[in-house]
């Protein structure tokens, strides 16, 4: 039988197949605007604030819809909208958020109020900035679970070693070896942070010449990971370097991540799995310090010996037509307990060598710290040996 169709209802059809096929864009954006106390932990009343100016620009439809986090002293806006990466409208929005927060953060006395704003004002797009950012542009699948990745007290090469492990190493992610939509492997690209430059390299093929890049991670940053079986996006990171934007020491880079899980990407238990091993990243106290990296729930997310060790936060969201949902604190999980307690034993351990190598950073990494100003001070006062 022929099924007639009026007008109103071809209308509501095609309208339906464009809100089907819609792209959605995820931004993750980030700033220290101030701590408290220290560089320990954000100020609820700056929490709420960023959530006020969120709603706002959410009643205004500037975005679809958002969550507010932190981790240790950083403010993560994390956002949905329908404008694509990079977006100058979605870049001024946080950088005028961040701003407002500082102003209230300057006004509050917080330390380091303004801590990432490296520029006066906003030029188009925050690349450069200060503040952080990781954005991933896709259609919605049936179901589209991802998780966001925050950290605090480390640098964006920290993700390197979770990241291949997520979609390289047959050891932690199974779907490698028993998923046919995940079998032919992902490729990397990564950045080169120091000479300015990228490459991609496919895996399984090139596994070990990527991993001759990243197991350096203060230079070789994998920024994104896409399916080889279609060239989908699977992550994205924030790979910004303050030190090198601003030539001189401003605190650490504390990147974020995202990740989809599920249906030809890898499970979300094995995206997490990674982290069940505390492994060490630098960053710490002064930016200075080689520690463990401690998976916690948003309640944790609050380094404070020694300013650490390091943190990470895992926040789950199930996406939906574009909203973000309540978000699932991932590592809220007894089953990380012993990540965590293997982190404090790292903890006591290294901190035991004080101000030597290599709980310390190298000298090379030094660079970017407080210590070139200490070594200034002897210039002039040694002595040539023959
Ligand atoms: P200040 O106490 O001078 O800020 O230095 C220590 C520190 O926390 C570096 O960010
Ligand atoms: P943040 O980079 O988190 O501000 O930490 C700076 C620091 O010096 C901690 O000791
Ligand atoms: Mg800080
Ligand atoms: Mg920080």
């Amino acid at each position: 039988m022929f099924l007639k169709i009026t007008s109103a209802e071809r209308m509501k059809n095609t309208e339906k197949r464009r809100i089907d096929s819609m792209k959605v864009t995820i931004s993750v954006i980030k700033a220290d605007i101030g701590g408290f106390v220290g560089h320990s932990h954000s100020h609820p009343d700056i929490l709420k604030y960023a959530d006020e100016l969120l709603s706002a620009a959410k009643d205004e439809k500037t975005v679809t819809d958002f969550h507010v986090a932190h981790c240790g002293d950083d403010l993560e806006l994390i956002m949905t909208h329908g404008k694509g990466v990079q977006d100058k409208g979605i870049h001024a929005l946080a950088w005028d958020i961040f701003t407002k927060c500082t102003e209230k953060a300057k006004s509050m006395k917080l330390y380091g109020a303004g801590q990432d704003m490296l520029k006066d004002s906003f030029s188009g797009n925050l690349k450069g900035m200060g503040p952080g950012f990781a954005e991933m542009e896709f259609e919605e699948r049936e179901s589209e679970p991802l998780i966001v990745f925050m950290a605090d007290k480390t640098e964006p090469g920290a993700w390197n070693l979770p990241l291949y492990r997520m979609f390289a190493d047959p050891f932690s992610t199974a779907g490698l070896v028993i998923d046919p939509k995940v079998t032919k492997g992902f490729t990397f690209e990564v950045h080169d942070v120091k000479k300015n430059r990228s490459i991609t390299m496919s895996t399984p093929n090139q596994s070990y010449q990527l991993l001759s890049l990243i197991g350096t991670p203060s230079r070789f940053v994998i920024k994104h990971v896409f399916r080889n079986l279609d060239s989908e996006i699977a992550a994205v990171s924030s790979t910004e370097r303050l030190g090198l934007i601003a030539g001189r020491y401003v605190g650490k880079d504390d990147p974020v991540m995202i990740v989809r899980a599920q249906s030809g990407f890898p499970a979300v238990g094995e995206i997490l799995e990674p982290f069940a091993f505390p492994y060490m990243v630098a960053g710490w106290m002064r930016g200075s310090h080689h520690g463990p990296f401690m998976p916690v729930s948003q309640n944790d997310a609050k380094p404070t010996r020694f300013d650490g060790p390091p943190r990470v936060l895992a926040l789950g969201f199930q996406l939906c037509n574009g909203m973000l949902g309540l978000p699932s604190d991932m590592f809220s999980d007894p089953s990380f307990d012993l990540a965590r307690q293997k982190a404090n034993e790292i903890t006591d351990y290294i901190r035991r060598h004080g101000p030597f190598e290599p709980a310390r950073l190298s000298s090379d990494e030094m660079e970017y710290t407080t210590l070139p100003q200490v070594m200034k001070d002897l210039e002039g006062k040694w002595n040539r040996l023959d």
